[in-house]
């Protein structure tokens, strides 16, 4: 076990239950446990203390909770080799149940794991160069980025360094293991804000600057952006960080939130609460007394938001190679599918395979001569498709009650059913991102769908049943969250009350106006209204 830091917080008697718990030991210490303890007695021999500190090896107890778990893995800024990916396939087959899941946050999340199996697999994912660890618990998590870096026509420029450095400084590393809570990093020089920079702690976006006479590019910093119960959109401070001091400025930030963020409730802890309270003023203020001296911002060079979404076959920076963008359903595949991706890498582009924040994959590298026959594969004509129909293909969804404690209602087979069941009701060219989620947490990020779905019950003569409340006109695009609707549909009218909201949209809409756009236009009132006359009794 490591050397014990004796943190400034310790004397702190209004503490949560949860710190207590990490300054008895720190969470990385349980990996050791894990692997020369739990995994060789089993689950009876786990101690409780050590059940939370689980989630910095990566795992979580699955619901119901009878000894199963749920593993993240990293998968820093969203890129994979093949060899990594036939890793992944493999766990899965042998541990995982065969399911195989891609996160909002480009990670890639197992199931069904039982705690004898984890040493084998962080075993097996250290060999292929991937790691779980800290993508759960109170530390710094995957680190989100651009899918595209290194290929990307609208990048200005490759932030695939930048992603492993601060990979290589926060992995594993204990001055930042014991953090208030969740800590989430995004870092993308595409202008299209293709790494959501507004809903995560700290995020990096592209900028440019004079500096001395010379142009540099680098990055804009934000922070204290998050989701969950209480949304907030992350706030620019005024500086400019050159590719070079990322990780020095990502310290710096780091280390004000491990220091001065709350650790009384768990639910007021993440760093958007203290960014908040300071404002970015003074959070530049601390941040330069850590850091030293930085230029103060530049030129923005974001325009507008991609949402995450690359599908079909798109020219490359690199003249002659292409990148395929492809739907994968509510992010689920299985171990044969995911080692598909893996051969049509190898056999169609360099090996490489990029992972979205919206739940798909793209593969890289495609020279010209091989677009027409890769088109053509099976796999790619009739499930990971190039152009999905529009609401699979825009379809988003949590893990809900199939897998997750805290859900209250079923999520991911029931958004796919519905958006199969919308593709099949309603015909619309244009995307309309509908996001669902199964608990106020918002692992599915409702808050920026252009129609956000959030599980709840209610009661109804034959007893509780569940339904979903409706939350319209999110984006990223001119940063706002989506609103509440005074509607909470039962599952059972989910799909026609929607197709007969949708329909009002198509018919009202101006040429091409994106969903949130049209509810901007219109008003949230316009829409209720919509919404009443829809669920007016006949
Ligand atoms: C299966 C068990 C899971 C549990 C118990 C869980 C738990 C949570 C909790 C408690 C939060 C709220 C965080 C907060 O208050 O700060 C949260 C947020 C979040 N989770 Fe999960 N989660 C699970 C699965 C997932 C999955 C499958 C994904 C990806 C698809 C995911 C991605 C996220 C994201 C993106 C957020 C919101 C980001 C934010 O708060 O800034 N989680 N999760
Ligand atoms: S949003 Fe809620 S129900 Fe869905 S995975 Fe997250 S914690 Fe579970």
């Amino acid at each position: 076990m490591a050397e014990r830091k004796q943190w400034k917080w310790a004397a702190d008697p209004s503490l949560n239950k949860m710190e207590f718990t990490k300054l008895e030991k720190d969470g990385l210490d349980v990996i050791e446990t894990i692997v020369n303890t739990y995994s060789k007695e089993g689950f009876a021999s786990i101690e409780s203390s050590d059940m939370d500190r689980f989630k910095w090896a990566g795992v979580y107890q699955q619901r119901p909770k009878d000894g199963h778990f749920m593993m993240r893995v990293r998968i820093p800024g969203g890129i994979l080799s093949s060899e990594q990916a036939r890793v992944l396939a493999n766990i899965a087959a042998d541990y995982g149940r065969d399911l195989v899941d891609v996160t909002t946050r480009q990670a890639v999340q197992f199931h069904w794991l039982t705690v004898e199996s984890l040493a084998d697999i962080f075993e097996r994912l250290a060999s292929a160069g991937l790691s779980s660890f800290e993508s759960c618990g109170d530390c710094p998590r995957q680190i989100m980025g651009n899918p595209l870096a290194g290929i990307d026509p609208h990048e200005v420029l490759d932030t695939r360094p930048i992603v492993a450095e601060l990979e290589k400084f926060f992995l594993l590393n204990r001055d930042f293991s014991n953090l208030p809570r969740k800590y989430k990093i995004s870092v993308s020089a595409n202008i299209h804000n293709a790494a959501h920079a507004q809903i995560n702690d700290l995020a990096f976006t592209p900028a440019k600057k004079v500096i001395a006479g010379e142009e540099v590019i680098g990055f804009h910093v934000w922070v204290g952006g998050g989701l969950s119960a209480k949304p907030f959109l992350a706030k620019q401070l005024d500086v400019f960080v050159r590719p070079e001091d990322v990780v020095k400025v990502a310290a710096g930030v780091t280390t004000l939130y491990r220091d001065f963020g709350y650790r009384q409730k768990r639910t007021h802890a993440r760093l958007k609460f203290l960014v908040a309270d300071w404002g970015p003023e003074k959070f530049k203020e601390q941040l330069l007394e850590l850091v030293g001296e930085l230029e103060p911002g530049g030129i923005d060079l974001t325009a507008g938001w991609n949402g995450g979404y690359f599908y079909g076959i798109h020219e490359q920076r690199q003249a002659g190679l292409n990148y395929a963008g492809l739907s994968v359903p509510v992010g689920r595949m299985n171990a044969r599918e995911l080692n598909e991706l893996a051969r049509l890498a190898d056999e169609y582009g360099d090996g490489t395979i990029g992972t979205c924040n919206t739940q798909n994959v793209l593969i890289r590298n495609i020279p010209e001569a091989k677009v027409a026959a890769f088109r053509n594969e099976p796999m790619i004509v009739n499930r990971f498709k190039l152009q999905p129909n529009t609401f699979v293909g825009y379809a988003v969804s949590c893990t809900g009650t199939e897998y997750c404690n805290l859900a209250i209602v079923e999520t991911k087979e029931r958004m796919r059913s519905l958006a199969q069941y919308l593709d099949d009701t309603v015909v619309l060219e244009t995307p309309l991102r509908i996001h669902m989620i199964g608990c106020p947490n918002s692992c599915g990020q409702r808050q920026i769908a252009d129609i956000g779905l959030q599980g709840a019950l209610v009661k109804t003569a034959d007893g509780m049943v569940e339904a979903f409340d409706i939350f319209v006109g999110g984006t990223l695009e001119e940063p706002q969250f989506n609103r509440k609707l005074n509607a909470r549909i039962t599952v059972d009218r989910l799909g026609p009350f929607l197709a007969q909201l949708i329909t009002l949209y198509k018919v009202d809409r101006q040429e091409d106006e994106p969903y949130w756009r049209y509810v901007e236009r219109v008003g949230l009132s316009h829409i209720q209204a919509q919404v009443d006359s829809i669920l007016q009794p006949a």
